[in-house]
């Protein structure tokens, strides 16, 4: 039987990482195979695309539509080299952010045309859909309070995302909160600012009926 396939969404420190290794490790225990990957990257050239994305290596920021094909890019690779093959075999793949967050914040967030990000997205997945997509919605100024914890205990600094201005992440919550509105059999909304475990509680209700097929 095909794997199932889950992609975790939501802003930065909405707690999708978390999620991810807890949900592993549930249905590790139910004796299911499962692999999470996260995106971009994934893959050793999606990891390259990432840094060159995430830290503007070249020291020449990429312009909006060449952002969005370098996380296209980064994508198909990550669709054809683990994704397809993993649930070919049967084995679930958990995935920390997919081509939602791509429509948030390139479509949402940069202003570029959602209808035509949509498109891009299609033919980049190329027939690889998630069988659920959970929204982790929080407040964007308490995904910001989190990751200021995160940097100050672990000494990193902000990725070109973090930087963006407050109104830009506002954008993108709400971006998010569409295309979970527009696709309800999809996704899930999440309430990402109850506790870990609360938070795992409500996840697991959403992927539990997936077990059986459902
Ligand atoms: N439900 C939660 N409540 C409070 N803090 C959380 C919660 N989930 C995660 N965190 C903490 O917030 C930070 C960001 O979590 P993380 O899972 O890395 O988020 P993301 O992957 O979405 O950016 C981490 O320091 C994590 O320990
Ligand atoms: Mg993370």
């Amino acid at each position: 039987m095909r794997g199932k396939f889950i992609t975790l969404e939501g802003p930065e420190g909405s707690g999708k990482s978390t999620q991810a290794k807890m949900m592993i490790r549930r249905l590790a225990e139910l004796g299911i195979e499962a692999i999470t990957t996260r995106e971009p990257g994934g893959t050793a050239l999606g990891e390259e695309i990432r840094n060159i994305l995430q830290h503007n290596q070249a020291g020449e920021a990429p312009c909006e539509r060449a952002e969005l094909l370098l996380f296209e890019a980064s994508r198909n690779q990550l669709v054809e080299k683990v994704i397809r093959p993993a649930l070919e075999n049967g084995t679930w793949v958990i995935c920390d952010r997919f081509m939602d967050s791509t429509t948030a914040y390139q479509g949402y967030g940069r202003g570029l045309p959602v209808d035509e990000v949509k498109a891009i997205h299609l033919f980049t997945i190329n027939d690889v859909t998630p069988d659920l997509t959970l929204l982790l919605d929080l407040e964007v100024e308490t995904g910001f309070e989190r990751i200021a914890e995160r940097f100050l205990a672990l000494g990193e600094s902000a990725d070109r995302f973090e930087q963006e201005e407050r109104s830009f992440h506002e954008r993108v919550r709400q971006g998010y909160l569409k295309l979970a509105a527009e696709e309800p059999d999809r996704f899930r909304i999440v309430d990402a600012s109850q506790d870990p475990k609360t938070v795992s509680v409500d996840i697991w209700a959403t992927v539990k009926p997936l077990l059986k097929g459902e």
